[in-house]
């Protein structure tokens, strides 16, 4: 048994190495800023959501595309400028408040999809210089931003609607999808506008770090040419050689190895490594510019681990604040804006400069991210879910670290740990320094030696075997999740199936061993067999009948039940194998859901 604990942990034991294969030398300080501050402000900051009395016409609520949904004339739109309160409006203020919530660039809606620009463009008369044209002021929101981000040293990046425009009379409006547009009148748009007002941005404002397209589908989907997108890049090319292109421009990064970073959906998470950097852009709510009527904040907790999970797979986080017509941020947004920064002032070293570590075996007491500082691997744990145990298990490292601290304490005082094999067992104080998420660091030497492909235990104790985390290979298609949850994630299975895990058990044991499964069949039939530590324990696949999901709403579901298989002993410490064979009853399905090995 020795031997075949001691094989296996060797065949299995593998270096991964990971590092994003291309973040060119243009997007360096993009990659180690991490995190960023979106501004929606523009002509439709001064509707907040509603025209004439009626809420915007869409339930997605964006309130900046309220110039289109309530059918709003180009004339009258503009008329909304008269709200602005301009005494009070001060770029400045949005920049100090990126500054306190430790975002290192800020990011303009420049031109959004309503075609009004926010700085004094000779190219168009919709533009703030033409709305001051008698004189009373000179307000130029693109150069006052800019003035205000050299100042307090943030990098300026300017959004730039180029596909959708609709106030240019050959711009793209999505009403063009009844009729169509010919291509040289397209053309008509793009190079009297697009391609000057992108000229005036890159030659009057001195460094502009990014430029933020917004084409959220490809090109051939839409009116615009490849030839027209590589023209507008060429010429971000010749005046501004290190400015930053977002994939949002239109073409794929597979299409042109040119681009500078991934943009993601709106409010889309990462779940996996791309190759070249990347970005969620996130809202605090939901609209991006100013909506009086939002309801549904995000937590600052909840806004932080979309900072920290992007972070651990080496992506960014762009949030967006959308200030009203006075120029000020509603206390929802600024306050948690103020609360990421105080954290990130403690533990700002887990984020900035830091990205995804080696480790895959996903863990659900957190996520981890990770830097090497002198020649030492640091981990940093982000505890999104501390254990009642104070135990926090990582698993997947085979050396022991040199030091293991919280980053909040100033004295790096060590907390105690255990380390065995590949599970270090790190031991929490009763009081935990963050009232959001606590970051502990587990500093090794040199480089650690890691191994993936291991379903880890759990935060509660104890390891649960998914689809998820196999480890042979993934053939089968999940079904999700169903009925708001009551049904829960399975496996369909009608043919027979061999799934296998490897876990790494930490010392000799007993451990009892359960199945979840629903099966709709008359009577028992078929076979479950769980083989480990070359013992193995079958179980007949019994019905598991109907519960009702919701009360008093005739919604009846499969129920799922957990059996016991019986118990095996693992006879000493090591990396095991367990293997799950399914086999049906003719011509009927088992859901498969999860194994659970007891501690
Ligand atoms: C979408 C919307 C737009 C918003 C952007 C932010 O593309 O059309 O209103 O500016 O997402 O990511």
């Amino acid at each position: 048994m020795k031997k075949y604990a001691i094989t296996l942990l060797l065949s299995a034991l593998c270096l991964t190495s990971f590092a994003q294969s291309r973040v060119n030398d243009r997007a360096r300080w993009f990659v180690d800023s991490r995190f960023g501050m979106f501004i929606h402000w523009g002509v439709y900051s001064g509707a907040e959501g509603y025209w004439k009395g009626e809420k915007l016409r869409n339930d997605n609520d964006y309130a900046e595309w309220i110039f289109y949904r309530n059918q709003i004339g180009k004339d009258e739109y503009v008329k909304l400028l008269d709200r602005f309160d301009w005494d009070e409006i001060n770029p400045e203020e949005w920049v100090l408040l990126a500054k306190k919530a430790g975002m290192k660039y800020v990011t303009l809606t420049a031109k959004h999809h309503d075609g009004f620009a926010l700085w004094d463009s000779r190219v168009s008369d919709y533009d703030l210089g033409s709305y001051f044209k008698d004189g009373t002021r000179k307000r130029d929101i693109v150069g006052e931003l800019a003035a205000a981000c050299r100042k307090h040293g943030l990098k300026m990046g300017l959004y730039y609607s180029h596909w959708v425009d609709w106030e240019h009379r050959f711009g793209w409006n999505h009403e063009r999808e009844l009729t169509g547009i010919a291509p040289a009148d397209y053309d008509v748009y793009w190079q009297e506008k697009v391609i000057p007002q992108i000229r005036e941005l890159l030659t009057n404002y001195g460094e502009i770090s990014m430029l933020w397209f917004d084409m959220w589908i490809h090109h051939s989907g839409t009116c615009v040419t490849r030839k027209q997108l590589l023209q507008l890049k060429g010429l971000i090319r010749e005046l501004q050689p290190n400015s930053l292109v977002n994939s949002r421009l239109g073409l794929s990064i597979e299409e042109d190895a040119d681009i500078d970073f991934k943009t993601l959906g709106d409010n889309h998470f990462g779940s996996t490594l791309e190759e070249i950097p990347w970005q969620t852009p996130g809202t605090v709510a939901h609209s991006w510019g100013y909506h009086s009527g939002e309801t549904s904040w995000k937590s600052t907790s909840s806004l932080l681990k979309y900072l920290i999970s992007n972070v651990s797979l080496d992506g960014n986080f762009m949030l967006n604040i959308g200030p009203r017509a006075n120029g000020d941020v509603n206390y929802e947004t600024s306050q948690r804006l103020l609360e990421i920064g105080k954290w990130l002032e403690i533990n700002g070293e887990a984020i900035y400069g830091a990205g995804t570590s080696e480790i895959r075996n996903s863990h659900n007491w957190g996520k981890i991210t990770s830097k090497t500082i002198d020649g030492k691997t640091r981990l940093y744990l982000h505890l999104f879910n501390p254990p009642l145990s104070k135990k926090i298990p990582l698993t997947g490292v085979s050396q022991k670290p040199s030091k293991v601290y919280l980053l909040a304490d100033k004295q790096k005082q060590p907390l105690k740990f255990s380390h065995g094999g590949l599970l270090t067992e790190i031991q929490l104080p009763v009081v935990l320094p963050d009232n959001y998420i606590s970051v502990v660091v587990v500093e090794y030497d040199k480089k650690p030696t890691v191994e993936n492909g291991l379903a880890t235990a759990t935060a509660e104790g104890g390891y649960s075997l998914t689809y998820s985390n196999i480890s042979s290979e993934k053939n089968l298609k999940e079904q999700g999740r169903k009925h708001e949850g009551t049904v829960p994630q399975h496996l369909v299975i009608d043919t027979p199936q061999t799934l296998k895990w490897k876990i790494f058990i930490p010392e000799a044991g007993v451990h009892a061993i359960d199945v979840s499964y629903s099966f709709q069949g008359k009577q028992a039939g078929g076979e479950i067999t769980c083989t480990a530590a070359g013992k193995q324990l079958t179980h007949n696949i019994e019905p598991t009948g109907k519960t009702v999901g919701e009360p008093n709403s005739n919604w009846v579901i499969d129920r799922y039940l957990s059996h016991r298989l019986g118990e095996i002993a693992f006879p000493e410490a090591g990396v095991y194998e367990v293997e799950l064979k399914i086999v049906t009853a003719k011509k009927s399905e088992v859901n498969f859901q999860w194994i659970w090995i007891e501690k």
